[in-house]
């Protein structure tokens, strides 16, 4: 899949992939701003992105455990994942997310 992160400094790095979670795939790419510190276990909110509705629909919806955490984080809203609880395949081809941090 083809994913595209905007960074805060509003540059734009896209990626590819085909397994393993979108956080590893921002890490091994050097996106700015995800730092996955927890190491992709749902609790750090260091990989906190921000999707468009349509993405979201392919993406599906956070998990009871990843809402507990984004409800830990002032930045999140609706269009807030966690990105290390995003599995990538081709069903996210084409997303955008956008850097929160
Ligand atoms: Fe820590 Fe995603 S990497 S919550």
């Amino acid at each position: 899949a083809k994913i595209t992160f905007i960074t805060k400094d509003n540059q734009s790095i896209v990626v590819e992939g085909t397994s393993g979670s979108v956080m590893e795939l921002a890490k091994q790419a050097n996106v700015k701003g995800i730092d996955g510190d927890c190491g992709g276990v749902c609790s750090c909110a260091t990989c906190h992105i921000y999707l468009n509705e349509a993405d979201l629909l392919k993406t599906g919806p956070a998990s009871e455990i990843e809402k507990d955490m984004l409800e830990l984080d002032d930045d999140a809203n609706e269009f807030s994942r966690l990105c290390c609880q995003i599995e990538v395949s081709e069903a996210i081809d084409g997303v955008v997310f956008q850097v929160v941090r």
